[in-house]
């Protein structure tokens, strides 16, 4: 935990996106296994599920550290009582969802609309500041529908970091349309612009600013990172995961063995044995490891035994042991 309000810039040079139902913390410790150092990113979870739900909705493991919990939420009293609780429970960021378009974060006025309203985002920040010493941290996009000049986001920029205190921000490059289109479509047809971030970093070169969208390589996030702080990955990282097996070496420089695909399902076992002890379902954890052999030869076939028997009754690891056999041991590099 960094006691300055800042971020820890080291590990946000390279992020897990937020995927609400995909980075649970399952998912999380599946990827940390594969990357020592990325920031993994928790699924949004809104402060009233917090504050009001039933259930630890703030349960994840210490081998995800760094984690970072992301907030959805417009009532700054609300945001700093679940900023709170998270740093009481080891959280080591709190971000602020500014960029997701759906209806229902809509009617609960927060989310990408929030884009709007950057003089309520700066309250909402600078609230959850005055309580933790933790990063406070913002994900957006670039505009909503049609306030998507380049002064709109710089005034969103302004604003957020001016009044509200915000260091770092983490710019999805696509602007969100708010009706019309679905989350997903959201995610696809509005055309990236990643030069509109760049310009943001050079016109606020004292803020951290990473980018995310459309990201599919190592290769591709060191070119982001010529230009910015960090570079955010979510589609790609979590439907082919074992991209992150070189982050450790390509993005922080750390001179390691790259693990072998087989040796992160073996090192899943102990905790999956956990897990299912603690009345967990195996399915709920082996549906994030299912693109890890993605387009190798026997891939499908770990694939499909995984799908059709993970979620029988009783299944333990031995449903991955035996999926692990379905990969020609030649080729597990
Ligand atoms: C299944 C799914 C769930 C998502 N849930 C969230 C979320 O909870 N919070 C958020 O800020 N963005 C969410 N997103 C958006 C991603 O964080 C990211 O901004 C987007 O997928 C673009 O990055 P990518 O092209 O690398 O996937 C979600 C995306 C997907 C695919």
């Amino acid at each position: 935990m960094k006691p300055d309000n800042t971020s820890d810039f080291h590990s946000s040079r390279l992020s897990i996106a937020p995927m609400l139902d995909w980075t649970d913390r399952h998912c999380r410790y599946f990827h940390r296994l594969l990357s020592s150092q990325a920031l993994l990113y928790t699924e949004m979870i809104t402060t009233g599920a917090i504050i009001h739900g039933k259930g630890d909705f703030l349960t994840y493991s210490e081998e995800e550290h760094p984690v970072a919990l992301q907030l959805g939420g417009s009532n700054p009293t609300d945001l700093a009582t679940c900023a709170k609780l998270a740093q009481e429970r080891g959280y080591d960021e709190i971000n602020l969802n500014v960029g997701c378009p759906s209806d229902r974060v809509q009617n609960g006025r927060f989310g990408a609309c929030l884009m709007g309203e950057p003089e309520l985002v700066a309250e909402c920040i600078a609230e959850m500041k005055a309580v933790v010493s933790i990063p406070v941290t913002v994900k957006t996009r670039i505009g909503i529908d049609d306030q998507d000049s380049y002064e709109f986001l710089t005034r969103f920029v302004s604003i957020v970091s001016e009044q509200g205190g915000c260091q770092d921000f983490t710019i999805h490059a696509r602007k969100a349309w708010l009706s019309g289109l679905s989350p997903k479509e959201n995610r696809e047809i509005p055309p990236l612009d990643y030069p509109r971030a760049y310009q943001i970093k050079k016109d606020f070169p004292h803020l951290q600013i990473g980018v995310n969208g459309g990201v599919k390589t190592l290769d591709e996030s060191l070119e982001h990172l010529a230009h910015l702080d960090g570079v955010m990955i979510g589609r790609e990282a979590y439907q082919n995961p074992y991209l992150l097996a070189e982050v450790d070496q390509k993005i922080f420089g750390l001179d390691l063995p790259v693990k072998k695909r087989s040796q992160v399902v073996e090192e899943m076992y102990p905790y999956i044995e956990k897990q299912l002890a603690n009345g967990s379902n195996l399915g709920h954890i082996s549906r994030h490891m299912i693109g890890l052999f993605q387009a190798m030869p026997g891939g499908r076939q770990w694939r499909r035994y995984i799908s059709e028997n993970a979620h029988k009754k009783g299944a333990g690891v031995e449903v991955i042991q035996t999926a692990l056999t379905k990969i020609p041991k030649e080729l597990d590099v």
